[in-house]
């Protein structure tokens, strides 16, 4: 694609600078109009829009609330979960008021339209059921609100005049289990090209053998044109990550063909992997006679994946295993909007981890999370679908499936062909067709849709009717066989299907909130308390759910398996189980990381197994238990040295070591029966000649003090876009974290930025996110402040009665 990208204006199409002559592509953002509600008219050219509200895209029309428990209220039974009877659920699809119709519209023209040109609408992803109109007409409908999708509109535009574009949505009541975003919450871009010119998603590129001395790199291209009597020539230049051409090919195009394949070779690549994102680049030029048609790019990257019998997964011929997440599409108080900044902060904090994979779970990502996971180094299992035909939820995607499974999936398939990052599809998630008598064939039928369109790269589903799935054939079909929840039957799993490998598709599900500890300490299913919390002592799963460490073992012992994808990296809106019948629970409890991305103490358990790069050493609890005097509290540590001595008011609580006697002894260090006294914990860590080499303490806190602030950007673009999360926690007057403190702190962001949103990540907490006020939660928020289009500097200020307050400054470059 080019990545010339430049906003449009409503009213004046902004000059375009430095844009290839041959395609302009534009992104829709500014003055956009939104109403809610249904609007008929709205499609009209002539209807008067003034006064709906101004909003820019992406954009989620929830996401500001209120919070409500009657917001998409299911009286459901959640049969995947093993529950008996309906009950209520309030928080399920996060309650937010997504529920509803609602229109955009935008008024836009396009100076160089002109016959003979070509216009195309891209939508990366609109919640959903959209219905597209161009100057009054339909143009074309597309209900999965988590696919792109795109219409010529080169009938539809007028040449000189103005246009306007006008899009409905329509969102139902019972058709998530969990917040799905509302409007459009991705990009929408327009695509001006010559009649003769690549379409969208018009090229597939592979590299069918690599060596350390040559890479073959098959690039095919389709061209769409009317005028079938001229033979044009495609000239393509690949260059390497500085911009240096590696290779190049020049083809003539017959009259009457329309795709072309070239082939290159590349001198020494240099491999793709997440330890080395190295990109590569094909620029397609198409040529009619001497006329320059189109120019269009292709990023790629060069690296070989095998899934084989007995060794499981390689990437560039080196065994490996996923150290995945799972992760949803919400951006917690960002609602669904896609920021890309956002998401470059997730991924740097996931690989922080040493987490070197995402499942898209359970649908097709947003296109900029692609790209990122393609520079940034992360590995992705691109899913589809939560249902196929038959029903999870009222009005799923099973209502659609029939009619739009097939485009769906070509759709996703050619948009995510080309990226390196990508290492398997995923046609499903935890289909309740799994136990039908045709789930193979539907599962088949997918499957070779996908190899029909991308040969290169497996198929795998989120299994989790493990008796069913195996015994109807399910597993048997698919390439590689995805288990959800099912460490312990691995064994019997492998024993019984063909492939010779297998993997956790889906694993853990364990559950906690930030800095809540309960005693006595042990492990629970399904455990609920009076404060809708959960420990992060990390033992509190689900019925169908397990505790990191169990699936660790299997991963580690097993040497059939191929990694796992933890349920879920981020916490993320809706689905707060336990407490799925509890309001004011309406967001998960899921993720190693809250719902403003701060670290769960589970954060520090991944971080010691999988990053092999840095040491870990973290202690739990907290230390500041009013009350708890003289009572038992256990300390863990989270490290990634193999022994550590604990000190509670400088006396030794004996130093232990890792060992295999049970699961969680193999990745825990956990000193039981400390008494809590106020003051000190401190642990000291060993290496594996014995030598201390790494320490860390908590100490027992004071009264509340101060604010402490952590930017993590000091400097953003001046694109209005880019955005720094500041963590703010109240402290004492040492310095220490007050880990029960709730004080409200308030926000004044002054200058060359402004403030964005706010979150706690307290699953219960009722506040806006787009209000700059909000209770900390055990001590901490996250507030976001975006940059603005100008140049300068921002000021945070963070107040709060009866505290000292606390500012910081940011640049905007
Ligand atoms: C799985 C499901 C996920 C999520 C998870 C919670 O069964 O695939 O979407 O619901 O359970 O544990």
């Amino acid at each position: 694609m080019n990545k010339c990208k430049i906003a449009l204006l409503a009213m004046v199409l902004m000059s375009v600078k430095g844009m290839s002559q041959a395609r302009q592509e534009y992104l829709l953002e500014k003055n956009w109009k939104f109403a809610k509600g249904e609007h008929p008219q709205a499609l009209n050219e002539a209807f008067n829009d003034k006064s709906w509200e101004t909003v820019r895209i992406p954009h989620d029309w929830a996401i500001k609330g209120p919070f409500d428990g009657n917001n998409d209220l299911q009286k459901v039974q959640i049969v995947q979960n093993g529950e008996q009877e309906a009950t209520m659920k309030a928080g399920r699809t996060g309650g937010l008021p997504f529920i509803g119709a609602g229109w955009y519209r935008l008024s836009f023209s396009v100076p160089e339209f002109r016959a003979g040109k070509k216009a195309v609408l891209l939508f990366d992803g609109a919640m959903s059921n959209a219905v597209v109109y161009v100057n009054g007409k339909k143009v074309g409908n597309w209900p999965y609100g988590y696919n792109s999708f795109s219409f010529d509109i080169t009938s539809f535009l007028h040449t000189k005049a103005q246009n306007t574009l006008a899009v409905r949505l329509e969102n139902f009541e019972q058709a998530s289990r969990w917040y799905p975003g509302a409007g459009l919450y991705r990009n929408v871009h327009l695509i001006v090209t010559n009649d003769t010119h690549v379409p969208v998603w018009g090229t597939y590129l592979t590299t069918p053998t690599i060596t350390q001395e040559n890479a073959a790199v098959q690039l095919l291209t389709t061209i769409d044109r009317s005028n079938k009597q001229s033979t044009l020539s495609v000239k393509t230049r690949l260059l390497d990550a500085a911009g240096k051409v590696v290779a190049t090919a020049v083809t003539p195009l017959k009259a009457d063909s329309s795709t072309v394949t070239q082939q290159f070779s590349i001198a020494h690549p240099v491999l793709w992997s997440p330890e080395t994102p190295v990109m590569y680049k094909a620029v397609t030029q198409v040529y009619e006679g001497t006329q320059l048609k189109d120019q269009y790019e292709t990023p790629f990257g060069i690296r070989t994946i095998e899934y084989k019998a007995g060794k499981g997964f390689l990437l560039n011929g080196q065994p490996r295993k996923f150290r995945g997440v799972c992760n949803h599409h919400d951006l917690g108080p960002l609602g669904a909007a896609i920021n890309t900044a956002a998401l470059r902060r997730q991924i740097r904090l996931l690989k922080d981890m040493g987490c070197d994979a995402i499942r898209t779970s359970h649908n097709m990502p947003a296109p900029e999370l692609v790209t990122l996971c393609d520079e940034m180094g992360i590995m992705l299992m691109v899913e589809s679908f939560d249902e196929w035909k038959a029903p999870k939820v009222k009005n799923g995607y099973s209502f659609y499936f029939d009619d739009w499974v097939e485009k769906d999936l070509l759709n996703m398939l050619h948009h995510y062909r080309n990226n390196p990052s990508n290492i398997m599809w995923s046609i499903g998630n935890e289909v309740p067709d799994q136990s039908s008598a045709n789930g193979k064939d539907i599962a088949r039928r997918l499957q070779d849709i996908c190899h029909r369109e991308d040969p290169t790269r497996p198929v795998t589903a989120g299994m989790d009717r493990f008796d069913d799935a195996i015994n109807k054939g399910f597993a048997a079909v698919l390439d590689i066989p995805g288990f959800n929840y099912k460490p312990a039957r691995y064994p019997e799993a492998h024993s019984k299907l063909p492939q010779g490998f297998l993997m956790g598709s889906e694993t853990a599900s364990t559950v906690s909130s930030r800095g809540i500890y309960k005693f006595p300490v042990g492990f629970y299913k399904g455990k609920m308390y009076d404060d809708n919390q959960c420990s992060s002592y990390d033992f509190e799963v689900c019925s169908w759910s397990q505790v990191p460490d169990d699936e660790f073992v299997q991963q580690e012992d097993l040497g059939y398996t191929m990694g796992e994808f933890v349920w879920t990296g981020f916490d993320y809106l809706g689905e707060p189980t336990p407490y799925d019948s509890k309001w004011p629970s309406h967001s998960s409890y899921f993720g190693i990381f809250d719902l403003a991305g701060i670290p769960k103490d589970r954060f520090y358990l991944y971080r010691s197994h999988w990053n092999k790069q840095q040491p870990t050493l973290h202690l739990l609890p907290h230390w500041t238990w009013p009350g708890r005097e003289g009572q038992v509290t256990p300390v863990f540590c989270y490290t990634s040295y193999p022994s550590a001595e604990l000190f509670v008011n400088g006396k030794s609580m004996g130093k232990l070591s890792k060992d295999t006697s049970t699961h969680q002894s193999r990745y825990r260090l956990m000193w039981n029966d400390v008494v809590y006294q106020p003051g000190t914990i401190r642990v000291v860590a060993y290496d594996n000649t014995g030598k201390a080499v790494a320490e860390d303490s908590v100490s027992t806190a004071g009264t509340p003090h101060h604010i402490q602030l952590e930017a993590d950007n000091n400097v953003l673009t001046a694109d209005g876009k880019d955005l720094s999360y500041i963590t703010a926690s109240v402290v004492d007057a040492k310095g220490n974290l007050c880990p029960a403190a709730t004080n409200l702190l308030q926000f004044e962001i002054t200058g060359a930025g402004s403030f964005k949103a706010v979150a706690n990540g307290d699953p219960t907490c009722l506040e806006a996110f787009h209000l700059p006020q909000m209770k900390a939660f055990s001590g901490k928020l996250v507030f976001i402040v975006q940059s603005g289009e100008k140049t300068g500097v921002v000021k945070a200020l963070v107040k709060s009665d009866g505290l000292q307050s606390a500012s910081c400054t940011i640049h905007v470059k």
